[in-house]
C-alpha cells in the first residue's frame, strides 16, 4: 500500500495502481477518452493530464498510465492542468466540433471557439484507437486498426477495404467514446459500414430473433470449445430454457 494525496486529501492504494484509477474508484473526476479498463492504457488522448509533486518538484503526467507512489502529491484541476486540457480540447474542437462528448468538455471548460478552422463537420472519430485495441486485446481478432501518421492518421479496415477477419461482434462500437461506428441490422444482415462488414445473423431456432452475426457464433464456438449447434439460440431464450 501507498499514501498520497489528490487535491490535498490522503489517499491510499495498492502499488501498480494508476492515478487515474484511484481517482475514479474515489469519485474524482478527470476526463479520460481513450481509456477502458478492458484495454491497457495507452495514452493517446492526454486528457487525464494531472499535476504530480514530489521532493519538491512538480511535473504533468498522463494519469492513466503514471502509478501511484508513496508521497505523491497530485493536483487534478491545477491551473496548469486547466490550461493544458484546454488545449487538447480546443484541438478535438477543431477536429470534431459536433461531437457530442468534446462539446460537453468544452462547454466545461468554458471554450467557445475551436483551435483551428474545422475541416470537416462530420468527423467523429477522435483517433482515441479504443476500437482497434478492444479488437486485438479482448475480442482476439485485429480486424481493424490505426493507420497512417499525423494528419493522415485513422481507425481503417486493411487497406479501406472490406475487414475480412470482422466477426460483427460491435465491441468496437461499444466502447467508442464518440459514436464514431454505426451498425444497423436489417434484412438478415448487419452491416458496420465503416469496416466495409455485412454478415449474415443468425435466426434464434427457438423465437426467430436474428440475434447474432453466423461469424460471431462460429468463432465463440472455435475459441471457446462450445459446439456450434448449442448457440442456435439467442441469450433470452437460452435463459429461459437454463441454459
Ligand atoms: S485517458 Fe490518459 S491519455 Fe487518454
Amino acid at each position: 500500500m501507498v499514501t498520497l494525496t489528490i487535491n490535498g486529501r490522503e489517499h491510499q492504494a495498492e502499488e501498480g495502481t494508476t492515478i487515474l484509477e484511484l481517482a475514479r474508484s474515489r469519485g474524482i473526476p478527470i476526463p479520460a477518452l481513450c481509456n477502458h479498463e478492458a484495454v491497457k492504457p495507452y495514452g493517446a488522448c492526454r486528457l487525464c493530464m494531472v499535476e504530480i509533486a514530489k521532493d519538491g518538484r512538480s511535473r504533468l503526467v498522463t494519469s492513466c498510465l503514471y502509478q501511484v507512489e508513496e508521497g505523491l502529491e497530485v493536483q487534478t484541476h491545477s491551473e496548469k492542468v486547466i490550461n493544458v486540457r484546454r488545449g487538447i480540447v480546443e484541438l478535438l474542437l477543431s477536429r470534431c466540433p459536433n461531437v457530442r462528448v468534446v462539446r460537453d468538455l468544452a462547454t466545461e471548460l468554458h471554450i467557445k471557439e475551436p483551435l483551428f478552422p474545422i475541416e470537416n463537420e462530420d468527423e467523429d472519430c477522435i483517433l482515441c484507437g479504443l476500437c482497434a485495441r478492444v479488437c486485438t486485446e479482448v475480442v482476439g481478432v485485429s480486424a481493424i486498426s490505426l493507420v497512417n501518421k499525423g494528419t493522415g492518421k485513422e481507425a481503417a479496415s486493411p487497406f479501406h477495404d472490406v475487414a475480412n477477419d470482422c466477426i460483427g461482434c460491435l465491441s468496437c462500437a461499444f466502447v467508442c467514446p464518440t459514436g464514431a461506428i454505426k451498425a444497423e441490422d436489417r434484412e438478415g444482415y448487419r452491416e458496420i459500414p465503416k469496416w466495409g462488414v455485412r454478415l449474415k445473423l443468425k435466426q434464434c431456432e427457438t423465437c426467430g430473433y436474428l440475434f447474432a452475426p453466423e461469424k460471431q457464433l462460429q468463432y465463440i464456438s472455435k475459441h471457446e470449445c462450445i459446439p456450434e449447434d448449442s448457440l442456435n439460440r439467442c441469450q433470452d431464450c437460452r435463459s429461459k430454457a437454463g441454459g
